[in-house]
C-alpha cells in the first residue's frame, strides 16, 4: 500500500505561493493538490489555466489536479503540456460510462496517472467495472466538493473499504485517494481501511507554518 500525502493548495497563501510550496520540495511520497474549479459544477471558483502553468513551471512536486468543473476535457487537453503527474475528474459529470472510458483513455495518452472522482452522495456501484480496471486513481470526496475547512463525512469509511476489496478481488491497480476533512483524527482510520493517499488542505496550511512537513508527517 502507499503512503502518499498531498497537501491541497486551497488553504494556502495566494500572495505567496512560491514560498507556501517551498518546505515540500524534496520530501518523498508527497504530492501537491490542485483544486480547480469553475463556479457551475461546484459554486467556487479557484484559479485556472495561466496560475497552474505557473505553478507547474516553478515546482518540482508531482503535481495532482483535482478537476471540479463540468467540461474536464478542456482543463485536459490545455493541460497537457504542463507535467502534471495526475489529473482527477469527477464521474458525475458524464452522462453515459462511455463518454467517461473514451476521456479517462484521451487523459491516459496525456498523464502519467488519471483518476476517477466520486462525490459524497455517488456510490462506489455506480462506477462501472471497465473504469475501475483502467484509473490509476480513485479518489473518493469525503466532503462536498467546494471549500475547503468541512467535516469528514463518515460514511466515506464504507467507500474506501469496498474500494479496497474490489482492487483484491479484481487485481485492480488504483490506489485510493481522499479528500475532506483529513486530519491526525482520522488519518490512522483512513489508512487502515485502504486509503493510500490522504489530501489534506486546512489541516495542514493553517497550522503553524513552520512544520508544513511535520503535519504531513502526523498523517501517515
Ligand atoms: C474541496 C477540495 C479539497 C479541499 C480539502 O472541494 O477538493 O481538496 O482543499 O480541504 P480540507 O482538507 O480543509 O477539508
Ligand atoms: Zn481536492
Amino acid at each position: 500500500m502507499l503512503n502518499l500525502v498531498s497537501p491541497s493548495i486551497l488553504s494556502c497563501d495566494f500572495m505567496n505561493i512560491r514560498s507556501e510550496l517551498h518546505p515540500f520540495v524534496g520530501a518523498s511520497n508527497l504530492w501537491l493538490h490542485l483544486d480547480i474549479m469553475d463556479g457551475h459544477f461546484v459554486p467556487n471558483l479557484t484559479f485556472g489555466i495561466p496560475i497552474i502553468k505557473q505553478i507547474a513551471q516553478i515546482s518540482s512536486i508531482p503535481l495532482d489536479a483535482h478537476l471540479m468543473v463540468t467540461n474536464p476535457r478542456f482543463h485536459i487537453e490545455e493541460m497537457k503540456d504542463f507535467g502534471l503527474h495526475n489529473i482527477t475528474f469527477h464521474l458525475e459529470v458524464f452522462e453515459t460510462s462511455d463518454d467517461s472510458i473514451e476521456l479517462i483513455k484521451l487523459a491516459k495518452s496525456f498523464y502519467p496517472s488519471v483518476g476517477i472522482s466520486i462525490k459524497p452522495k455517488t456510490q462506489v456501484a455506480q462506477i462501472n467495472d471497465k473504469i475501475l480496471e483502467l484509473v490509476d486513481l480513485v479518489l473518493v470526496m469525503s466532503v462536498e466538493p467546494g471549500f475547503g475547512g468541512q467535516s469528514f463525512i463518515e460514511s466515506s469509511y464504507d467507500k474506501i473499504n469496498i474500494l479496497n476489496q474490489l482492487r483484491e478481488t479484481h487485481g485492480h491497480t488504483y490506489q485510493i485517494q481522499i479528500d475532506g476533512g483529513v486530519s491526525n483524527i482520522n488519518a490512522n482510520n483512513l489508512r487502515k481501511q485502504g486509503a493510500d493517499n490522504l489530501v489534506a488542505g486546512s489541516y495542514i496550511f493553517k497550522k503553524d507554518k513552520n512544520d508544513y512537513l511535520g503535519l504531513v508527517e502526523s498523517l501517515r
